[in-house]
């Protein structure tokens, strides 16, 4: 399988949960625990912004007690590994695929361990926890800095490089998403449009984009995914 010039991943929450890091359409899922529209918007940020930091404390807190695990560590050894180019697109704002080791990674909806104040569009790394009196340390305001999280409603980040990613790959491989929030849901019809990739879907279960798919591999990500990295990296005969 090392005939790929171009390797594309799309990663979602399914390639996490086996760290311990809740989905969120799944049963116990988190928006079955929080309703989107209390912390995921920009409206619900605008009337309750305690709230939304509380939320996003939480979850930031929750990745000092995860670690990468098979699947992300597979991914990573396929970047170093493998020949041809190989990018990864999560749309998890958690930080397991660096802490695995992958370098060449886009993170479209923003990132738990991000902040930017919307006074002056600076973004700095954060680790602890965020108030909602924050002072900028750019621009000094108060109260401005957010979680650098693509909020439903807002754009995701870097289409246009992903966007080139999609069109120059060979191989196309999606992990661990349900297929149901867009633009990261049509990744697959649109290099499927282009008509030069492979496609192959990772989960446990059909997602709603399984059709489009040519191949399927269902199973956890921690045994699927390193299976994968073996035979593009030729490890199996
Ligand atoms: N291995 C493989 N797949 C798994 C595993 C696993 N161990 N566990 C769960 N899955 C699959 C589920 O079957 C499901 O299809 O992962 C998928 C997770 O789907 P979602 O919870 O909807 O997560 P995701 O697709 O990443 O959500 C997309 O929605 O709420 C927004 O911004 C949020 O980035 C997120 C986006």
């Amino acid at each position: 399988m090392t005939k790929y010039r171009s390797i594309v991943i799309l990663t979602g929450a399914g390639v996490s949960a086996e760290s311990g890091v809740a989905t969120f359409r799944d049963s116990g899922g988190l928006w079955e625990q929080h309703k989107i529209e209390d912390v995921a918007t920009p409206e619900a940020y605008k009337r309750n912004p305690q709230l939304v930091q509380d939320f996003y404390n939480m979850r930031r807190r929750f990745l000092d007690t995860v670690e990468p695990n098979a699947a992300h560590d597979a991914l990573a050894k396929l970047e170093k590994g493998y020949a041809g180019r190989v990018v990864v697109i999560t749309q998890n704002v958690d930080d397991l695929h660096e802490r695995a080791g992958t370098h060449n990674l886009i993170h479209m909806h923003g990132q738990h361990r991000q902040v930017f104040c919307t006074a002056c569009d600076k973004t700095t790394g954060w680790q602890g926890d965020l108030s909602v009196d924050h002072i900028c340390a750019f621009c000094r305001a108060i109260g401005t800095t957010r979680p650098d999280i693509v909020w439903f409603g807002e754009m995701p980040y870097y289409m246009e490089m992903i966007d080139d990613a999609l069109a120059g790959c060979d191989l196309f491989l999606s992990i661990g998403t349900s297929g149901t929030v867009y633009p990261a849901a049509g990744f697959v019809s649109a290099v499927r449009r282009l008509g030069k990739a492979h496609t192959i879907e990772f989960n446990l279960d059909a997602s709603d984009c399984s059709a489009q798919f040519h191949e399927h591999r269902h199973g956890p990500a921690t045994q699927t995914v390193p299976d994968c990295v073996h035979q593009l990296l030729g490890e199996h005969p």
